[in-house]
């Protein structure tokens, strides 16, 4: 195995059930293209991760009291001239993130189960923060051309980078200063690791890229979507992240007319004030943003829509914020993120007059969150009663059970036997909640039209 990036010490420490040491080992794989290596100590690590357990309040107590002795470990790292960045994951995180940064300052950022896709780039957020940059000594190519034929997935997903940087230039983001211009895979290179990929059996890539759907290789997205979809045991495609702008027509029809590509979209908005979506340079407008779903919808009906909101962007007032809301009201997204803005040195709105205060940006950010939460609760209610396709992808939580998700990224728990896992099968939807499906093996094999 050839090393593609610095190696960085990462340590991982896995509280609760089988579920979450399934996920400690995807957040590994997710990782290891940018250079970082299991360790078993925390001292001294460059990347802590503690996937954490909420079945009872003991477990989230014992959370709290190893992060006050990593705490620890990183004023001593940082006190030799080094730097740990510290990751809370899990269900802890899902249930009291914010809570978690305010009690303890040590933690750099939490990562709930739905978004360890985005671990990546969350971390480079965090590591950019402190004027840091990821694999630096590494070009692009370098990066990729080392990777295909080191890959041994362990899973039935897996992720395919495609796309790096960004040329868009947000005024509130570092990431075109940091990752520099958009930089495309070649196709055949993609497509090479995809054959290899599945021929370990993965059955789903999600293709990733700060600006996925702005892919300048052959065919773009779309051309290089339809020829994944023909390479033999790859079933389901995703991508993340997009930008509005790069939503070309190709690839909505792609939505409509292949298969394979899943009907989930992360397409993040970020505001729904035209003022405020012009100072951030968007180059979008609410209304375009509306039109653009509208199309998407028209050729695939039941895309799950998920996107990016920031609260507090400078100079937002109470009038743009409801802008913000009733463009949700409108959507009606089956996930989201959201964030208040963070003044990022350097960046043109760092130096925008207007800086909303804190306890505002709070108020917001919860009232946002209230909304959004409603609509993936009415998403996942409305899966209810319903037969989905449902890849099973690891043991679940207790014996005899085993989850996977639907064709929409919800993920769906149900009484299997572990052998179905990497199977397509049809599961009848019995129960919902924010966070997950509950289900059962269909007995008529059939498949609504999807
Ligand atoms: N402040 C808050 N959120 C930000 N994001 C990017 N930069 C900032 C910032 N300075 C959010 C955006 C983007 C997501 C990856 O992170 O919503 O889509
Ligand atoms: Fe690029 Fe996304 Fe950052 Fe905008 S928010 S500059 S599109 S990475």
């Amino acid at each position: 195995m050839t090393e593609t990036a610095p190696s960085r010490r990462l340590y991982i420490k896995t509280y609760g059930c089988q579920m979450n040491v399934y996920d400690s080992e995807r957040m590994a794989d997710v990782l290891r293209p940018l250079g970082y290596a299991l360790t078993d100590e925390a001292e001294g690590a460059d990347l802590v991760v503690l996937n954490t357990c909420h079945i009872r309040e003991k477990a989230t107590e014992k959370v709290y009291s190893e992060l006050g002795q990593i705490k620890r470990m990183k004023a001593r790292k940082e006190a030799a001239g080094g730097a740990m960045t510290v990751a809370v994951a899990g269900c802890v995180a899902q249930a009291e993130g914010a809570e978690i940064m305010a009690r303890q300052p040590a933690v750099d950022l939490v990562v709930g189960p739905q978004a360890y896709h985005r671990l990546p780039e969350l971390i480079a957020r965090a590591h950019r923060a402190s004027g840091e940059r990821l694999a630096a000594d590494f070009t692009a190519d370098e990066k990729f051309d080392a990777l295909p034929g080191e890959r041994a997935p362990t899973g039935v997903t897996a992720f395919l980078t495609v796309q790096e940087g960004c040329d868009k230039f947000c005024t509130f983001c570092v990431v075109p200063y940091t990752r520099g211009a958009e930089y495309s895979r070649p196709a055949e290179a993609v497509l090479a690791e995809a054959e290899q990929l599945a021929a370990h059996g993965v059955r789903e890539v999600t293709l990733l890229g700060q600006n996925v759907n702005a892919y300048a290789g052959e065919g773009g997205l779309a051309g290089l979507v339809r020829r994944l979809a023909q390479v033999p045991g790859l079933d389901r495609i995703r991508y993340t992240t997009s930008h509005p702008h790069d939503m070309d027509e190709a690839l909505i029809a792609a939505h409509g007319e292949v298969e394979a590509l899943m009907p989930y979209l992360h397409l993040p908005v970020q505001a729904g004030s035209d003022r405020v979506l012009r100072a951030m340079n968007r180059a979008h407008t609410a209304e375009s943003y509306l039109r653009l779903v509208e199309k998407i919808r028209a050729a695939r009906p039941d895309i799950a829509m998920s996107g990016d909101f920031i609260v507090g962007f400078p100079g937002e007032s109470e009038r743009d914020f409801e802008a913000t809301l009733q463009l949700v009201s409108e959507i009606r997204y089956a996930s989201a993120f959201s964030f208040k803005y963070s003044r990022r040195p350097g960046t043109p709105a760092a130096a925008m007059p207007g800086q909303v205060p804190d306890e505002v940006k709070d108020e917001r950010l919860a009232r946002l969150q209230a909304l959004l939460s409603q609509q993936q609760v009415a998403f996942n209610d409305a899966t209810v009663g319903r037969t989905v396709p449902v890849l099973l992808e690891k043991p679940g939580r207790h014996p005899g059970q085993v989850v996977g998700r639907s064709p929409y990224l919800q993920a769906v728990h149900l009484d299997a036997p572990e052998s179905l896992i990497g199977e397509i099968r049809a599961v009848d939807i019995l129960a919902a909640s924010r966070g997950s499906l509950a289900g059962a093996l269909s007995p008529s094999p059939r498949l609504e039209p999807a």
